[in-house]
């Protein structure tokens, strides 16, 4: 019930405006942590568009995720300055350490079967300058090698 209120009241506040979509599930997002899937039907209708189209901006946009998000959400950056210096290596050296082999293919995010961390690309933290880096719940981590996510991972897992 309390996940239903939450969609009507994101729907109500924002259905009406231009371009309502992205802000919409940003509302859903921020206030469940995830977009249900059965939100999707009624977000559909509301904005008058079909389910596809609302399942292709859920998964276009790596930010959005369908499922719940673990205890700690950790984001690689994959952008250039960050790729260039191994991100893709770290990501993937995440997954494994995580269990949970997210990389590869540019979206979507996964999370460690013990439920403590998500993994997640991101482009671009703002710290290309001392990349590769990533974010771990909302703290910047900068020139991050395998060992030092290794250690942030432990963290996590406390
Ligand atoms: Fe990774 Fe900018 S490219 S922080």
């Amino acid at each position: 019930a309390h996940e239903r209120e939450a969609v009507e009241h994101a729907i109500a506040v924002h259905a009406l405006r231009p371009g309502p979509l992205i802000e919409l599930l940003h509302a859903v997002q921020d206030m469940l942590g995830h977009i249900p899937e059965a939100a999707v039907p009624r977000i559909a209708d509301a904005l008058n568009l079909s389910r596809a189209e609302v399942h292709g901006v859920i998964s276009y946009y790596p930010h959005f995720r369908s499922t719940p998000a673990g205890r700690h959400v950790l984001q690689v950056c994959r952008a250039e300055a960050c790729q260039s210096r191994g991100a893709d290596a770290l990501l993937a050296h995440a997954g494994q350490a995580l269990g949970c082999g997210s990389s590869g293919h540019g979206h979507g995010h996964a999370t460690s079967a013990d439920g403590a961390v998500t993994l997640e690309p991101v482009y671009c933290l703002g710290l290309c300058a001392s990349s590769p880096a990533v974010m771990l719940d909302g703290q910047p981590h900068a020139h991050v090698s395998a060992n030092g996510l290794d250690a942030l991972i432990a963290q996590c897992r406390q």
